[in-house]
C-alpha cells in the first residue's frame, strides 16, 4: 500500500467495499431487534475517540468496524421501525446506494459544465415535483437544498427579492420601512433563523394564532396585515405550512392563497413533510391550494425516505432564483456559456456541492410513484391504527389532521414528559414530547416505511405500562425523575 493510504490498493478495496456492505446489510437487516435509542455518556463516547489521534494509520477494516460498533451504540437509530420521530425516515435502499455512487463519481454541483447529467436529473425532478403539485412544466423552478430550513431561507430571500428588488444590491437599508411576514404560531423556526440571517430581523416574523385545528386563522393574517400597513410596515410575504412539525396539521391553502393574491404578497407553502401526501389521491386534497404558492418547500429527506439531507425549493417564476442569488465570477467554467442550461451556483445559496438528487432519482426509478403512494397510505392506515388505540386504551388525541402525526395525552394527569423519558430510556422506542396550546403532551409520528402494526402494538404496550408506572409514582418523586 502506498504509505499515504488514500486510494487503498485493488486487494484492500474490494476487501473494503465487502465489508462496507456487509456491514450496511447487517444493520438494515438487524436493526428492528436492536435498542432504538443510545446511552448518552459523553464521557465514554470521549474517551473512545481519545484513541484517535491519527499518528498511526489504522486498519481500513479495523476503522469501518470501530465505525460501525460506535454508531450501532450511540445512535437514536431512526431506520428502527419503532422510531416515531420528527419526520426522520428509514432510508431507502436505492438512496444509500446513490449516496456511495456519488461519493465515488463526487459530480461537482456548481456548474452545469461539470455535471451535465447531474445537473440535468435534478432538474428533470423539479420539474416532475412541480408537477405533482400542479405547477405548469414550463412554468417552474427550483433547486436542491441541504434540507427544508435552507429551502424555507431560500424562500424567504426570494419574496424579499421580489417585493423590493434593490434588496440583492442595496440590502435591507434599501427599503423605506420594516419588512414583515406572516406564518402561524406553529410554523417551523427555520423562518426566525432565516430571518435573523438574512438582516430583517426576527421583529419582522409576525407569528399569526391558530384556530381551533391548529391551522392559520385567515382572519387574524387579514387583520395583522392591515395593521402593519396602517403602521407603514412593508408586508412582503405570507408562509403556510403543509404538515406542521408539531401536529402534522395543514394551513388552509386555498384561502391563505387568496389573501397572499388580493394583497399582492409572495405566497410560501412550507410542505417540507407533508408535501408527500400529494401522491396520494384520498390525501390529495388537503394541498388543494398548493399550486397557486409562489413557491414551495418540499424535503426528500421526509416523507421520500431518501438518506439526509435533501432539501427542495421549487418556484413557477422561471427568474427568481437568478435575481436573487447571481454573481460574477473570472474563475468559474465557461463552456456552458451560450447553451440552455443552468449553473447551479448562480441559483441557490450553495456553491459546490454534492448530488443530491441521486438518491431521489433512483429510489423514485425503482420504487415509482406507486411504491411511495403505497408506503405513504399505509402509513397513514397505521397513524389511524394507533390513534383508535390510545383512544380505546384511555388517552385522548390534542391534534386533528389524517396524516400520521399523534399528539396525545393522559386525561388523568400522568406527566407526559416523565412517559418520554421512560420510554426513551428503555431502548424500546423513540417518541418525543411537544407543546400543543401550552400543554405539555406526547408525540408520535409513523415516519417510517418499515412500521408495521405490531409495532404499533408495542408501542401502545410500553406507553400504558410507562403511565401507570408514573400514576403510581408519588408526586415528590415524579417530580425528580423529570428534571433529572
Ligand atoms: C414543516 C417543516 N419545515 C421545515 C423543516 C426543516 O427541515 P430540515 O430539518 O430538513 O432543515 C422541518 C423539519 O422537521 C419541518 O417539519
Amino acid at each position: 500500500m502506498p504509505a499515504e493510504n488514500l486510494l487503498l490498493d485493488p486487494e484492500m478495496r474490494s476487501k473494503l467495499w465487502t465489508r462496507v456492505i456487509e456491514t450496511i446489510e447487517n444493520y438494515t437487516s438487524n436493526i428492528a431487534s436492536q435498542r432504538v435509542t443510545p446511552e448518552l455518556e459523553p464521557r465514554k463516547i470521549r474517551s473512545l475517540l481519545a484513541a484517535c489521534d491519527f499518528e498511526r494509520p489504522m486498519d481500513p477494516l479495523e476503522a469501518v468496524d470501530f465505525i460501525a460498533r460506535g454508531l450501532q451504540q450511540y445512535q437514536t437509530h431512526a431506520p428502527h421501525p419503532r422510531y416515531y420521530g420528527l419526520f426522520n425516515p428509514a432510508p431507502s435502499t436505492m438512496g444509500i446506494a446513490a449516496d456511495a455512487l456519488v461519493a465515488a463519481f463526487n459530480p461537482q454541483m456548481a456548474a452545469w459544465s461539470h455535471s451535465p447529467l447531474a445537473v440535468e436529473i435534478e432538474q428533470h425532478l423539479i420539474r416532475c415535483f412541480g408537477a405533482w403539485f400542479g405547477y405548469d412544466t414550463k412554468q417552474t423552478d427550483g433547486t436542491f437544498a441541504s434540507g427544508g430550513a435552507e429551502a424555507n431561507h431560500t424562500a424567504l430571500l426570494t419574496a424579499l427579492t421580489d417585493a423590493f428588488p434593490d434588496y440583492p444590491v442595496r440590502g435591507v437599508r434599501a427599503l423605506e420601512g420594516q419588512p414583515v411576514f406572516y406564518a402561524s404560531s406553529e410554523s417551523h423556526h427555520s423562518f426566525l433563523k432565516a430571518a435573523r440571517v438574512s438582516g430583517i430581523g426576527i421583529d419582522a416574523v409576525r407569528r399569526i394564532e391558530v384556530d381551533d385545528k391548529l391551522r392559520m386563522n385567515p382572519q387574524a393574517l387579514e387583520a395583522a396585515i392591515a395593521r402593519d400597513r396602517a403602521a407603514g410596515m412593508l408586508p412582503f410575504l405570507v408562509v403556510a405550512t403543509a404538515g406542521t412539525t408539531n401536529a402534522g396539521v395543514v394551513d388552509p391553502l386555498a384561502d391563505l392563497a387568496r389573501i397572499a393574491a388580493r394583497e399582492r404578497l409572495w405566497y410560501h407553502v412550507d410542505a417540507a413533510w407533508g408535501g408527500a401526501a400529494v401522491l396520494v389521491p384520498e390525501l390529495r386534497p388537503l394541498l388543494d391550494g398548493i399550486a397557486s404558492a409562489d413557491s414551495i418547500t418540499f424535503d426528500a429527506h421526509k416523507w421520500l425516505n431518501v438518506p439526509m439531507g435533501a432539501g427542495v425549493y421549487l418556484t413557477r417564476h422561471l427568474e427568481i432564483l437568478h435575481r436573487t442569488f447571481r454573481t460574477q465570477t473570472a474563475y468559474m467554467p465557461r463552456e456552458a456559456l451560450g447553451l440552455d442550461v443552468i449553473d447551479p451556483h448562480l441559483h441557490s445559496l450553495q456553491w459546490s456541492r454534492r448530488f443530491t438528487g441521486l438518491k431521489v432519482f433512483l429510489s423514485l426509478l425503482v420504487a415509482g410513484r406507486a411504491g411511495y403512494e403505497h408506503a405513504i397510505r399505509r402509513q397513514t392506515a397505521l397513524g389511524h391504527l394507533l390513534r383508535d388505540q390510545l383512544r380505546k386504551s384511555g388517552w385522548s388525541i390534542d391534534n386533528d389532521t389524517p396524516l400520521p402525526v399523534i399528539c396525545f395525552s393522559d386525561p388523568g394527569g400522568a406527566d407526559a414528559q416523565a412517559i418520554v423519558m421512560r420510554i426513551v430510556s428503555s431502548g424500546e422506542a423513540w417518541i418525543s414530547s411537544t407543546q400543543i396550546r401550552g400543554r405539555t403532551v406526547l408525540r408520535a409520528c409513523i415516519t417510517n416505511y418499515r412500521t408495521e402494526p405490531g409495532d404499533i402494538q408495542a408501542l401502545l404496550h410500553s406507553l400504558n405500562e410507562a403511565r401507570s408506572q408514573e400514576r403510581s409514582q408519588p408526586a415528590a418523586t415524579r417530580e425528580k425523575a423529570v428534571s433529572s
